[in-house]
C-alpha cells in the first residue's frame, strides 16, 4: 500500500495543516479518495456544534472491514495482519495472515447472522485478548452490527449497566481469560450480569481457559460449534458479504466515564472514524509498509480499537496483540515481545513505563531492541523522567517518541508530534494533527491571550471545528452528548482537559479539569466511585478525589463518613474496597480511605473538592479560602487524618 497523504517533512506538515483548516472539505476528500467506497459521498462535511450534528462523507457507502481486509488480500494476503502473543510465553504464538483474518471474520459474521444478529443490533463483547476478539469485533462491523466491547476488568454490575444502556441483545464472551498469574472467569461474570436481564437472546462463548462454565439452554452457544456450521466449504447465500453501510452509520459504542452519572456510550461512525484512525496511524507513527506495530493497550479501551485494530489493519500493517501484562512472568515481557517479533513501532502508556522503570535495567539485559524505530505514549501526561528513560533505555536515543493526546470521544490522535517529522518536546504533546483546531479558553469561554507568570498560555482545552473521528452522540441520549461536550462553551467541543501552550504553538496537557480521574491511564469518574462506596451499608457519605501517584499517575483517595464503626477500621476499609470492586471493577478500587465525621461543604451544600484534593496531596498549609465553609472546623479534622 502507499499512502499519498503521509506527511514526509516539517514543511509538508505545515502545508497539510494549512490546507486542512482553509479548505477542510477538499483536504479530507483528498484523503478519503484513497479508500474503498461502494459509493462516493455526496457531501464531505456538514456540521453545527449547537445540537450538535456532525456529518462526514454523507451519502458515502462503505464497509470498514472491506478497507481493513478485502482490499489488502491481493498484495498482502499472506502477510501477518495479527500476531498473537499469549499470556504464557511457553504457549504457541498465533500468526493470522490477512487472508486468514478475512476468512475468520467472514465466518464469524455468518455465525452472528445465523444467531439472529442484524444490521444496527448491539453486540456486547466481553473477551480476553485473543484473536477471536478481533474476529468478533470485525465480524460485527462486517454485518453492520454495532459492537460494544467491555474491558475484562469491569464487574458484572458494570456490564449489566452497559447492556441495559445499549439495549444489547447479543453477547460474545470467553469461558475465561488469562492475565498474568490470574484467571478471570468471564462467562461466570456475564452470567451474573445477566441476572434479571430480559433483552439478551444469545451468548456466544469461545473456549480459552477450559474452566467449567454453565450454559443456559437456548441462550448460550459455543463459538466452536457455531463456527463449524459455517465452514467455507459449505457456503450459504451471502456468505462473507459485507453489509453496505452509510458513512454516518454507527460502527461501535464504547463506554467511558464522565464527571457525572454512569458511564456514557460514546458512538463512532463508520466512515469518519475509519479515515481518522488510518490517517493518524500513518502520520503520527510514520508507518512504513512491512513494519510491525505493537500497541500494548487492551481492545476494551479506545486505544486498542483504534491502534490495534482499525488504524493498523486499514493501513495493511502487522499488529501485535498481546494477551498478558508487562510484569508477568517478569518485568522483561514487553522487551521479549519486541525482540521476538522485531517490533518497529511500540506504543504504550506512561504508567507502564513508570512501572517498568521501577524494576531498573536488569529486565532489559540480553533483549535486542534494535528493531525499534518509533516509540509512542498515550493515556495520561508523561513526566519528563519517564520520557527520558523511555527515550534512552528503550529507544536508545535513536527513536522519535510521540506523545499522543486524545480521548475516547476523539476516535484517534489529536495533538501529537509526528515521528521524526515534527519536533518532540518531553512531556509536551506538541502540535495538532491536520484538521484539529485546539484553543485554550478561560472559564467564561474567552480565548486565553495573556501568558501566565511562567510564560505559557494556560486554559481549558477546546476544539473549534470537527475532525472526521469526532464523537457523534452518546448512545440513546443525544442531549447528554450536547451537555457534556458542547454546552460548556459556545460553539466549541470541550475536552475536559487543561493545557498549556508555548510560543511555538506546542501544547502540554496538564490533566483533567473536571471530576474525572486518570488512574493508570484508565478514566474513572469520581461520582461513580462515590456511588459505589455509598452502597456499603455503613457508609453515610463519601467524597473521592485524585492524588499524585508515582506509578499510576493518579491514585484514588476517598473520604468516607461511616456510621457504627466499632473499632474495626481495617475490616471496614477492606469491605468498602471490595464493594467498589464488585460494583465497578478492580480498576476503581480506592488506594486510600480516610474515615471522617464531616466533609468540607459550603453553605449551599456543595463539597469543596479543592480542599480535599490539597489534603490528599499532602498539602495542609495553603488550603486557600475556607471562610465560605459551613463548618471550617471540619478541615482540621481532615488534616489530622483522624476520626
Ligand atoms: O486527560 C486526558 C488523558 O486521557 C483522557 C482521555 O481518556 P480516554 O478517553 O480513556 O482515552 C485514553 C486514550 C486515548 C484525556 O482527556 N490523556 C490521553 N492522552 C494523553 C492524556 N493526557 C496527557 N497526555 C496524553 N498524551
Amino acid at each position: 500500500m502507499s499512502y499519498p497523504y503521509q506527511i514526509g517533512s516539517l514543511s509538508e506538515y505545515h502545508e497539510a495543516y494549512r490546507k486542512s483548516i482553509e479548505d477542510p472539505e477538499a483536504f479530507w476528500a483528498g484523503v478519503a479518495s484513497n479508500f474503498h467506497w461502494r459509493k462516493k459521498w455526496d457531501r464531505v462535511l456538514s456540521w453545527n456544534f449547537k445540537e450538535p450534528n456532525v456529518e462526514w462523507f454523507a451519502g458515502g457507502k462503505l464497509n470498514i472491514t472491506e478497507n481493513c481486509l478485502d482490499r489488502h488480500l491481493e498484495k498482502l494476503g499472506d502477510k501477518p495482519a495479527i500476531i498473537w502473543e499469549p499470556n504464557n510465553p511457553e504457549e504457541r504464538t498465533r500468526v493470522v495472515t490477512y487472508e486468514r483474518l478475512h476468512k475468520r471474520v467472514c465466518q464469524f459474521a455468518q455465525v452472528l447472522r445465523n444467531n439472529g444478529v442484524k444490521k444496527g443490533d448491539r453486540v456486547c463483547i466481553y473477551m480476553g485478548m485473543v484473536p477471536e476478539l478481533a474476529y468478533a469485533v470485525l465480524g460485527c462491523a462486517r454485518i453492520g452490527a454495532v459492537h460494544s466491547v467491555i474491558f475484562g476488568g469491569f464487574s458484572a454490575q458494570s456490564i449489566a449497566d452497559r447492556l441495559e444502556d445499549a439495549k444489547a441483545e447479543f453477547i460474545v464472551t470467553c469461558d475465561g481469560a488469562y492475565r498474568g498469574g490470574k484467571d478471570i472467569p468471564l462467562k461466570s461474570i456475564i452470567d451474573d450480569a445477566l441476572i434479571g436481564n430480559k433483552l439478551v437472546k444469545k451468548v456466544i462463548v469461545y473456549t480459552r481457559t477450559r474452566i467449567p462454565v454453565s450454559m443456559i439452554k437456548g441462550r448460550d452457544v459455543w463459538w466452536e460449534d457455531e463456527m463449524l456450521k459455517v465452514t467455507d466449504t459449505l457456503p450459504v447465500e451471502g456468505f462473507g458479504e459485507a453489509e453496505v453501510m452509510d458513512a454516518e452509520d454507527p460502527l461501535f459504542i464504547l463506554y467511558t466515564s464522565g464527571s457525572t452519572g454512569k458511564p456514557k456510550g460514546v458512538v463512532h461512525s463508520s466512515g469518519g472514524y475509519m479515515i481518522w484512525t488510518n490517517y493518524t496511524f500513518v502520520n503520527a507513527f510514520q508507518y512504513k509498509p512491512g513494519q510491525v506495530h505493537f500497541c500494548t493497550a487492551d481492545i476494551g479501551w479506545i486505544t486498542g480499537h483504534s491502534y490495534i485494530l482499525y488504524g493498523p489493519l486499514s493501513a495493511g500493517a502487522t499488529s501485535i496483540m498481546f494477551e498478558g501484562i508487562p510484569t508477568w512472568p517478569d518485568a522483561g515481557r514487553f522487551w521479549d515481545v519486541i525482540d521476538k517479533y522485531k517490533v518497529n513501532i511500540f506504543y504504550t502508556a506512561p504508567t507502564a513505563i513508570r512501572s517498568l522503570m521501577s524494576f531498573g535495567l536488569d529486565p532489559l539485559k540480553g533483549k535486542d531492541l534494535s528493531s525499534l524505530q518509533v516509540l509512542g505514549t498515550v493515556g495520561e501526561p508523561i513526566n519528563e523522567e519517564a520520557w527520558h528513560w523511555y527515550d534512552e533505555h528503550i529507544g536508545k536515543k535513536n527513536c522519535p517518541v510521540v506523545d499522543t493526546w486524545w480521548q475516547t470521544e476523539t476516535g484517534g490522535l489529536m495533538i501529537t508530534n509526528l515521528a521524526g517529522i515534527t519536533p518532540a518536546k518531553p512531556s509536551w504533546a506538541t502540535l495538532p494533527m491536520p484538521g484539529v483546531q485546539p484553543v485554550l479558553v478561560d472559564d467564561k469561554g474567552e480565548e486565553v491571550t495573556e501568558k501566565d507568570a511562567d510564560g505559557f498560555y494556560k486554559g481549558n482545552l477546546c476544539i473549534k471545528a470537527p475532525w472526521p473521528g469526532i464523537i457523534r452522540t452518546t448512545y440513546g441520549d443525544h442531549e447528554r452528548c450536547r451537555t457534556n461536550y458542547f454546552a460548556t462553551y459556545d460553539n466549541l467541543y470541550f475536552t475536559g482537559d487543561g493545557a498549556l501552550k508555548d510560543d511555538n504553538g506546542f501544547f502540554r496537557i496538564t490533566g483533567r479539569v473536571d471530576d474525572v480521574l486518570n488512574v493508570s491511564g484508565h478514566r474513572i469518574g469520581t461520582a461513580e466511585v462515590e456511588n459505589a462506596i455509598n452502597m456499603h451499608a455503613s457508609v453515610i457519605e463519601s467524597a473521592v478525589v485524585g492524588f499524585p501517584h508515582d506509578i499510576k499517575g493518579q491514585g484514588i483517595y476517598a473520604y468516607v463518613i461511616v456510621s457504627g464503626l466499632r473499632g474495626d477500621e481495617a475490616g471496614t476499609r477492606q469491605d468498602i474496597i471490595q464493594t467498589v470492586s464488585r460494583i465497578i471493577g478492580p480498576i476503581a478500587k480506592p488506594d486510600k480511605i480516610q474515615f471522617v465525621t464531616g466533609l468540607p461543604k459550603t453553605r449551599s451544600g456543595k463539597i469543596m473538592r479543592r480542599i480535599l484534593r490539597k489534603i490528599a496531596e499532602g498539602e495542609t498549609a495553603n488550603l486557600g479560602d475556607t471562610s465560605t465553609l459551613l463548618d471550617p472546623a471540619v478541615v482540621d479534622e481532615l488534616k489530622n487524618g483522624k476520626l
